[in-house]
């Protein structure tokens, strides 16, 4: 049974001359487990699918089923609740809180319900494993990049989410910081959780190919497709 489902999602911006089809009739299926990067041109739709994925965003047409269920048909409150406990979101700007420090920050989605000590413990040992256990004091405006996209990956995993939805999580980071996140990444998929990355660094498609939970799919002009066209590598190797 797939854990998410897209069944005909197309999503439009503006009308008849300016009409734009984001996504154009797609059909997707993600099991448990799995982890899948999604590929494509800039103003392809890979944003636009991470968030309808995600319960960010509704599409202007078709279903999403999770676990069979239409969430479409889910009220506003029980909506709330699958994107809190179900979804962990790395966004492709990091939405960290300047003003906070780190630990602050990776502890925000639990301010709702009232910070723990084991979540402040928890936090802390997400940071370790991001390699930024001994920041947790700093203040996030000071912070490079790089160090910034890893305290929102921190922050990400802070409710124990079974999706981790990522967009572009290495895009800021050197390649060897880059690998440790997949690296991270890839655990979190053996471990159960399922894991959909956007991005435009071909190394970590080829990781996730080469995995034996991992799949690649690619996405043009709205539209879904499992092998990569040639004007998609070509774009990706300039980028
Ligand atoms: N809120 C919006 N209003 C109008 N058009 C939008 C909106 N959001 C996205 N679009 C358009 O939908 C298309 C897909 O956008 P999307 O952000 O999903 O692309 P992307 O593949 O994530 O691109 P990038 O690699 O640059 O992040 C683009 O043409 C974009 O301009
Ligand atoms: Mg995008």
């Amino acid at each position: 049974m797939s854990l998410i489902t897209l069944k005909d999602v197309s999503k439009v911006y503006g009308e008849e001359r300016t009409l734009i089809k984001a996504l154009d009739h797609i059909d997707l299926k993600i099991e448990k487990g799995k982890i899948i990067t999604i590929m494509g041109p800039s103003g392809s739709g890979k944003s636009t699918l991470l968030n309808i994925l995600g319960a960010m965003d509704t599409p202007s047409s078709g279903e999403v089923l999770v676990n069979e269920i239409d969430i479409g048909k889910l009220p506003e409150r029980k909506l709330a609740n699958y994107r809190k406990e179900q979804i962990g979101f790395v966004f492709q700007s990091f939405y960290l809180i300047p003003n906070l420090d780190v630990l602050g920050n990776v502890l925000l989605p639990k301010v709702p319900y009232g910070i723990k000590d084991k979540d402040r413990k928890r936090a802390q040992e997400l940071l370790d494993i991001v390699g930024l256990g001994d920041r947790e004091d700093s203040k996030v405006g000071k912070l490079s990049g790089g160090e910034s996209q890893r305290v929102a990956i921190a922050r990400a995993l802070i409710n124990d989410p079974n999706v981790i939805l990522a967009d572009e999580p290495t895009g800021n980071l050197d390649s060897e910081t880059g690998k440790s996140i997949i690296d991270l990444l890839i655990k979190l998929a053996e471990e159960g959780k399922t894991i959909v990355i956007v991005t435009h660094d071909p190394r970590i498609a080829q990781v996730v190919s080469e995995h034996p939970r991992g799949n690649n799919i690619w996405i043009k002009d709205g539209q879904l497709s499992d092998e990569p066209t040639y004007d998609m590598y070509c774009w990706d190797s300039n980028a």
